[in-house]
């Protein structure tokens, strides 16, 4: 069975999507059979596979609304061990109706025990905020990795997401279970202590992963040519970041 991990956080611009796909490029590239699936209507992970709304004709907004089987919806990208389920706007339009019936958030969870053989690895892209298609993403996850950096998350904002993931816990009947916190665009390890000390959060300390994602222009660049970062610079400091926060995920997952 494969490990479905959503890659959280609350707020836009903490690296969700950085991470998702250069996590799931990482693992590909480590020869473990990954799927990404996108679950923001804004697409990022999509764009960064290199896919526009040309190169399919099914996305996950096919499957929730039932127009397509989950495997009709699962595109090859240009690493071999690694595949994707593509997003783009109908996804908006789609949770707009989903929304409406209770229950609905639990769709992706029960569509993806369908392929849940066929990947060691299953990373969901979400939305930021709390919204249907949080919901669904964390509600279809065993495991959450929750993304921080120095610069957007405080005490109250955790504790808010923590409240979430409980609501999700219980009100779904799911396992979900935090994996661990990764934090983005720092400089050095010890300015990520400083900063949970300032902001009263030292007891999370032990759910921080022993390796965190430089600020690196290398990503900027990545992102333009659409390319994981490492395609774009295999020595990069973040794709070497990256690749050793993809082992030290697969040491905990197994
Ligand atoms: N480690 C990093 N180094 C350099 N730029 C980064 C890094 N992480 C994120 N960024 C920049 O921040 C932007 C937002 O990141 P993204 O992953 O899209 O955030 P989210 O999905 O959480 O909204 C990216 O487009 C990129 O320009
Ligand atoms: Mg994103």
């Amino acid at each position: 069975m494969g490990k479905t991990i959503t890659i959280a956080g609350q707020k836009g611009g903490t690296g969700k999507s950085v991470t998702a796909v250069n996590t799931a490029a990482s693992f590909a590239l480590f020869e473990k059979k990954t799927l990404l699936i996108d679950s923001d209507p804004q697409g990022c992970s999509t764009q960064w596979a290199g896919l526009s709304n040309k190169d399919y004709n099914c996305d996950l907004a096919s499957v929730l609304s039932g127009r397509a089987k989950v495997v009709e919806a699962i595109v090859k990208t240009r690493l071999d061990y690694l595949d994707l389920m593509p997003a783009g706007f109908t996804l908006f339009k789609v949770a707009l109706k989903l929304a409406k019936n209770p229950g609905n958030e639990k769709l992706l969870r029960l569509f993806l025990k369908d392929i849940n053989d066929k990947y060691e690895y299953i990373i969901i892209d979400p939305p930021s905020s709390h919204s249907f298609l949080s919901v669904t993403a964390m509600a279809a996850s065993d495991f959450l990795i929750v993304c921080m950096s120095l610069q957007h998350s405080c005490q109250e904002d955790f504790y808010g997401f923590l409240k979430m993931v409980k609501y999700i816990k219980e009100n779904h009947n799911v396992p979900l279970k935090i994996a661990g916190l990764l934090f983005n665009g720092c400089r050095k390890k010890e300015d990520i202590s400083s900063f949970l000390h300032e902001q009263n959060l030292s007891d999370i300390k032990e759910m921080v992963y022993n390796n965190f994602i430089p600020e690196d222009d290398s990503i900027k660049q990545s992102i333009g040519l659409n390319i994981p970062v490492a395609l774009y610079d295999i020595n990069s400091k973040s794709s070497t970041a990256y690749l050793n926060f993809a082992q030290e995920l697969h040491f905990f997952f197994n």
